[in-house]
């Protein structure tokens, strides 16, 4: 068992890259959900769960579930977890991390005999990032029982739509929400994940906890003006969607960067007709802003949606703006954060709270049971990027805390 634990982060490691090589062509890890490469992710999670001595299968929103049984069977459940997917040229820990390590707890405890007076389960979510349907969290929303029906007409860019992806992937999506869990079946669940930012690393420290999650709201903002020749409109005559675009994108900027706390990113840009010589007539960008609480956030989806509509009004252009995700802020429960630093401290290391300001498969969750959230500190913060990296001895420490904390784990946070 302490050799086991021993060689806990270089397993962590292997298998984190055995993963990533489950992807498409091009730098970095893209594993897009109900796609080949989730199902060979999916498959090697599924044998590392069996190997553990948890019982494990695929459910019907895509996830793969593995459960560990208590002293008696049928206990409510400690969830774990984290997903599958990733972003377009992403990294090998963003979730990840948080399915193989907990799995490695359990393969210690399995490998020790014990069993706990508590189930374990570990779902790792088929998709978290939304990169295929531009919809996320849809494995954690379906276990929480808040899965949106109809995201289900979700088209991807070869305009499949999202129902049809998943029985063409073997699951029947009208048997989602026979997945739901009951409140009273859950005891909490807790991720594990990379920091994905500078301040673990900046205090030298291996891992911190959660406090809270920040909430995100996402827009596709399209921009409508009039397409024209290159060398014959003057330039006091033009309704160019690209330049105005320009100029949306950098009042994002602006605003975000001038107030404390909130962020905001233009990701995709689109250009109609997209030619060198022609005045560009229609733009589509997305916009994906994020605040530390509920209130804030409403406020600056309100600001950048009238500094949108002033600067194309200005411009003599339309501007449309959809919705494609609301998601609330989360906070990480009291009692989570304390069994998580107890563990933190069990280990030798500083207790340190942080706030999270990525979205993770606990926002979901957080409307079915408390939740709580590890932080692995990654190299010099880089997350979303190939070059995303933690470290073996980082792996295995993060291993270390969060067996700790299910050995002494104590379900005294609200029950229903
Ligand atoms: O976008 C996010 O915050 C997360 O990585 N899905
Ligand atoms: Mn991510
Ligand atoms: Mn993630």
């Amino acid at each position: 068992m302490v050799e086991a634990m021993d060689t806990i982060g270089a397993e962590i490691m292997a298998r984190a890259d055995a993963l990533g090589a489950c992807s498409e062509d091009g730098p970095g890890v893209t594993r897009r959900f109900a796609t080949p490469e989730h199902r060979a992710a999916m498959d090697l999670i599924l044998d590392w769960m069996r190997d553990a001595g948890m019982e494990a299968w695929t459910d019907a929103s895509g996830n793969a579930v593995g459960r560990y049984e208590g002293t008696t069977p049928g206990l409510p459940a400690l969830i774990m977890g984290s997903h599958q997917d990733t972003v377009r040229h992403g990294g090998r820990y963003d979730g990840m991390l948080g399915i193989i390590t907990p799995i490695a707890c359990v393969k210690a405890l399995h490998r020790a005999g014990e069993r706990l007076s508590f189930a374990i389960e570990i779902v790792a979510f088929g998709d978290e990032e939304g990169l295929r349907f531009q919809t996320s969290l849809l494995g954690s929303k379906a276990v929480a029982g808040t899965f949106d029906f109809t995201d289900l007409d979700c088209v991807d860019e070869d305009g499949v739509t999202l129902a049809d992806a998943m029985r063409r992937f073997d699951l029947e999506p009208g048997e989602i929400s026979g997945i739901a869990r009951q409140p009273s079946d859950v005891l909490a669940f807790v991720e594990i994940h990379i920091e994905q930012g500078p301040v673990l690393e900046a205090r030298d420290l291996p891992v911190g906890v959660v406090t809270s999650i920040a909430g995100s709201s996402r827009r596709s903002v399209s921009i409508t003006g009039t397409a024209g020749h290159a060398g014959t409109v003057p330039m006091d005559q033009r309704h160019d969607a690209l330049c105005a675009a320009a100029e949306c994108i950098l009042a994002v900027e602006r605003h975000c960067a001038a107030t404390p706390d909130i962020v905001g990113t233009v990701g995709v840009t689109e250009v109609d007709p997209g030619a060198i010589n022609v005045i560009p007539g229609g733009v589509r960008f997305t916009a994906d802003l994020r605040a530390p609480d509920n209130e804030t956030r409403v406020a600056l989806v309100e600001h950048m949606t009238a500094q949108f509509e002033d600067i194309c009004a200005r411009r003599g252009l339309q501007v449309d703006i959809q919705t494609i995700q609301d998601s609330a802020a989360c906070r990480c429960a009291g009692w989570l954060m304390d069994q998580l630093e107890a563990a933190v401290v069990g280990e030798g290391i500083a207790p340190y709270r942080l706030m999270s300001g990525a979205g993770h498969d606990a926002m979901a969750l957080a409307d079915l049971t408390d939740v709580g959230m590890l932080f692995v500190r990654c190299t010099d913060g880089i997350s979303h990027n190939p070059a995303e990296a933690i470290t073996e001895q980082d792996a295995g420490t993060g291993a270390r805390v969060l067996l700790r904390f299910i050995r002494d784990f104590s379900p005294t946070g609200p029950v229903s």
